[in-house]
């Protein structure tokens, strides 16, 4: 029977998300900033949300996330955590604001008292000390490699990773560190499909993609371009608004299309 989104009936913790995954059951995430659309997002049985700092580009007019600030992310996540009560909430922790362990547990901490309830950080193993040091003291923690934006003055750009074998070599090892760190869920974007089905089958934790094929736990899309609000969209994106006709479903689509296995189809996804 196709999946028809309803509201979401109680809270997503990373519990749930652990057992979708072991079920082979696919969970939607969106990346959204401010409280209406969280809302709509519980309404729509939107298991996870992302508050990531895309909103520099997304919301603020940047070119790319790096001028992101504390103060900023703070701000959306407390929209966004008084939109949604039912949802698993996650908090982006901008620009070296984790680039030791210290500054992570400090800066986490305002994250998850601003209501979050996972934090996301960018890199590989490098940050396998800092999610054990994070995950040891009760903050859950997303991880994040292929396309790093934080990093795109040194990958030289917005672009596919993984496809050589060396990096995909290391994509793979980063992957299992952080996974044997403790880290609750791991962000994927822009790999090639392939790479992102054998580390969603190697790993522990629940793999989200964006850009990385149809076969990691989770997908994720921007809300600006589900809703056709980007000027140049991505290749892996889809405006999901233009089937739908308004707003709500739009995002019922995406959630459907994911869940049904329709999208990402394979225009969307990188060799
Ligand atoms: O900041 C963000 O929205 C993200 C997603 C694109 C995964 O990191």
């Amino acid at each position: 029977m196709p999946y028809t989104p309803s509201e979401l009936s109680k809270p997503i913790t990373v519990q749930t998300l652990r057992k979708m995954k072991e079920d082979g059951e696919k969970f939607i995430t969106v990346a959204l900033y401010d409280a209406p659309m969280a809302a709509m997002a519980q309404r729509t049985g939107v298991e996870a949300v992302l508050v990531g700092d895309s909103l520099g580009m997304t919301v603020l007019g940047y070119d790319s996330t790096i001028p992101v600030t504390m103060e900023q992310m703070i701000y959306h996540v407390e929209a966004v955590a008084r939109g949604n009560k039912k949802s698993l909430i996650m908090g982006d922790m901008p620009f070296m604001t984790y680039a030791t362990p210290e500054q992570a547990l400090a800066n986490a901490t305002r994250i998850m008292q601003a209501g979050a309830h996972m934090v996301k950080i960018e890199g590989g193993a490098w940050l396998a000390e800092t999610v054990k040091i994070l995950t040891d003291r009760g903050i859950p923690v997303c991880a994040h490699l292929g396309l790093t934006p934080q990093s795109v003055h040194k990958l030289g750009g917005f672009r596919v990773q993984g496809r050589d074998e060396d990096t995909a070599g290391q994509i793979l090892t980063d992957a299992a560190e952080l996974d044997e760190a403790g880290a609750d869920l791991l962000v994927l974007e822009c790999v090639p499909a392939q790479l992102a089905k054998r580390i969603t089958d190697s790993v522990s934790m629940p793999t989200i993609g964006i850009g990385a094929g149809r076969d990691t736990d989770a997908q994720v899309l921007v809300i600006n371009d589900i809703l056709g609000l980007t000027e140049k969209p991505p290749k892996f994106s889809k405006n999901f608004l233009v089937e739908a006709g308004d707003i709500p479903g739009a995002l019922h689509k995406y959630a459907a299309d994911v869940k049904n296995g329709i999208f990402p189809e394979d225009s969307h996804t990188f060799s």
